[in-house]
C-alpha cells in the first residue's frame, strides 16, 4: 500500500516539472530493430534517436525491474504457418545506455511447444524469474527462465502447460497475496484466466490444480491481464468481445467470478467482429488503467479507453472515456504508460508503423495526441509495417540515466 501512496505523490510531483526528455525503446515484427525514441515533453516532439540492428524481431520487449536489461520474444510470425516444431526462443540484452543495446543471450526452451514466443515478463519478486507464454497453433505452453547475478537471462528452469486443448496464452502478470506468489495468465484460445501458484524459493509454476476461470462469454477471449499493485484486483482485456473485465481477488489472489464487472472499450451497438481487443496497462501511480481495442479493416480506427482506479482497491471508479486511436492500429495499439507521469501514455500502431505520445487531461475527461513519429519500415503479408509492436520506457534523463557508475 506504501508503495501505491509513494508512486502516486512522486507521479504527481514529476507531471510538474516539465522540459525533460524521455527514451523509449520500440520493438518491431518484421524489421530486425529497436528503436529508440526520444519524447520532448514541453515541445512535444517524438524524435528517433537510435536504430539498433538485432538478429531477431521483438513482438514483445520489457525491461527487467533494475531497468538494465531488456528481455524479448524472438519470433516473426509469417501467414498460414501451423504446427510449428521450434523450441520457443527468448532474447536478454543489456541497455547500457538508450542507444547502446547489447544482445546478451538468446534462451531456448527444452519442449518443443506448437507455436512461439509471444509474450515476456519478470516477476517483481525473488528470485525474480522471467516468464514467458508461447502462442500460434495451440501450444499451450509457458517457459520460467533464472536470471543471473546481473539481471540478464540465464537459463530455462521450467517448461510447464496449461490445461485446455485450445490453451494458448498471449498475456502474464503477476501478483503477491498473503503468503502466496501468484501468476496471472490470459488464455486467449482456451478463453480462460487461469492462477497459478508461483514456488516462493525456486520462482517455477507450481502445476498441480492451477485455478481456472472462464471468460465472460463464448468466444471473448482474454487476451492481456494486468495485477493491480493493491494486491486486490487484476483486469483482462478480451480480444472477442473488445471488453475490459475487473475481478477482485480474495485474500489468497484468486479471482472471484462474482465480482465481475465488464466495461466494453467500443461504442453501443458496434459490431464486435470488426475489432479484436488488445492491451491493458496500470499507469505508474496505479490510478489509471489503459485500455485499447484494434479494427480488423485497416481503414476503420481503433479505440482507446481510460479507467480511474482506487488506489487502495484496484477498483474501477468509472470509465473516463472511449475516443478513436489514430488507425487502426494494425496487429498493434499496445499501450504504455509513461514512469514520469500518470496522465502520459504511448501507443504503438502496424498498419502504418508509428508511434504516438498521448496526454490525458488533468480532470482525467479526455485524451488527446501531443507527439506523433513515422518509422515505417519493411513489413511481410501479415505485418504492413515492420514496426511498432510495443514500447517500453527507459528511466527518464536521455542517454545519462547510468552515468553514474
Ligand atoms: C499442433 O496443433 C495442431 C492443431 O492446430 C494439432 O493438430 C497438432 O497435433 C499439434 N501438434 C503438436 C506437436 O502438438
Ligand atoms: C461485422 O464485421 C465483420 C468483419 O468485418 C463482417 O464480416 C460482418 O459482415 C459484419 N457484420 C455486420 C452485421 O455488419
Ligand atoms: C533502421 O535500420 C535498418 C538497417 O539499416 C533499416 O533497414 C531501417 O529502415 C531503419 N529504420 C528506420 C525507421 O529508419
Ligand atoms: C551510449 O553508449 C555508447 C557506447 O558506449 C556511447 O558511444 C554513447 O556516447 C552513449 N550515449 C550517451 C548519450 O551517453
Amino acid at each position: 500500500m506504501k508503495s501505491v501512496i509513494l508512486a502516486t505523490s512522486i507521479a504527481g510531483l514529476l507531471a510538474i516539472a516539465r522540459g525533460a526528455t524521455h527514451d523509449l525503446l520500440v520493438g518491431t515484427f518484421v524489421q530486425k530493430s529497436i528503436y529508440t525514441l526520444r519524447f520532448d515533453d514541453k515541445a512535444n516532439t517524438l524524435r528517433l534517436v537510435g536504430n539498433t540492428s538485432v538478429r531477431a524481431p521483438s513482438s514483445w520487449i520489457t525491461l527487467s525491474k533494475d531497468q538494465k536489461h531488456l528481455y524479448g520474444t524472438d519470433y516473426e510470425y509469417i501467414v498460414g504457418q501451423t504446427d510449428r516444431t521450434d523450441l520457443p526462443r527468448y532474447l536478454s540484452f543489456s541497455v547500457r545506455n538508450s542507444t547502446s543495446i547489447v544482445h546478451e543471450k538468446t534462451l531456448k526452451a527444452s519442449h518443443v511447444c506448437n507455436g512461439s514466443s509471444i509474450y515476456i515478463a519478470q516477476s517483481p519478486f525473488p528470485p525474480y524469474n522471467v516468464y514467458g507464454a508461447d502462442f500460434w497453433s495451440y501450444p499451450g505452453c509457458g517457459n520460467v527462465m533464472s536470471v543471473d547475478s546481473d539481471a540478464g537471462l540465464d537459463r530455462v528452469v521450467q517448461d510447464f502447460r496449461y490445461g485446455l486443448p485450445e490453451s494458448s496464452v498471449h498475456g502474464l502478470d503477476f501478483q503477491s497475496r498473503g503468503r502466496n506468489r501468484r501468476l496471472y495468465s490470459a488464455d486467449t484460445h482456451g478463453n480462460a484466466i487461469w492462477t497459478h501458484e508461483i514456488n516462493t524459493v525456486r520462482g517455477t509454476v507450481v502445476v498441480r490444480k492451477p485455478h481456472m476461470i472462464a471468460g465472460p462469454s463464448a468466444g471473448a477471449n482474454p487476451r492481456h491481464v494486468v495485477a493491480h499493485a493493491s494486491g486486490r484486483a487484476i483486469y483482462a482485456v478480451m480480444e472477442g468481445s473488445s471488453e475490459v473485465v475487473s475481478y477482485a481477488l480474495n485474500g489468497d489472489g484468486v479471482p472471484l467470478r462474482a465480482s465481475a464487472t465488464i466495461f466494453s472499450i467500443l461504442p453501443p451497438g458496434t459490431n464486435l467482429t470488426a475489432y479484436w481487443g488488445d492491451a491493458a496497462a496500470i499507469s505508474a501511480s496505479g490510478t489509471v488503467l489503459w485500455a485499447t481495442t484494434r479494427a480488423r479493416d485497416p481503414a476503420a480506427n481503433g479505440f482507446v479507453s481510460a479507467f480511474d482506479l482506487d488506489p487502495m482497491t484496484g477498483a474501477i471508479l468509472r470509465q473516463n472515456f472511449l475516443v478513436e486511436t489514430s488507425s487502426s492500429g494494425g496487429v498493434a495499439n499496445a499501450v504504455s504508460p509513461s514512469q514520469h507521469d500518470g496522465r502520459v501514455m504511448a501507443i504503438t500502431d502496424n498498419a502504418k508503423g508509428f508511434v504516438e505520445i498521448w496526454e490525458m487531461s488533468k480532470t482525467g475527461d479526455s485524451v488527446k495526441v501531443v507527439a506523433h513519429l513515422d518509422l515505417a519500415d519493411t513489413g511481410n503479408s501479415r505485418y504492413k509495417s515492420g514496426c511498432c509492436a510495443n514500447a517500453v520506457w527507459l528511466p527518464s534523463g536521455g542517454g545519462r540515466w547510468r552515468g553514474d557508475e
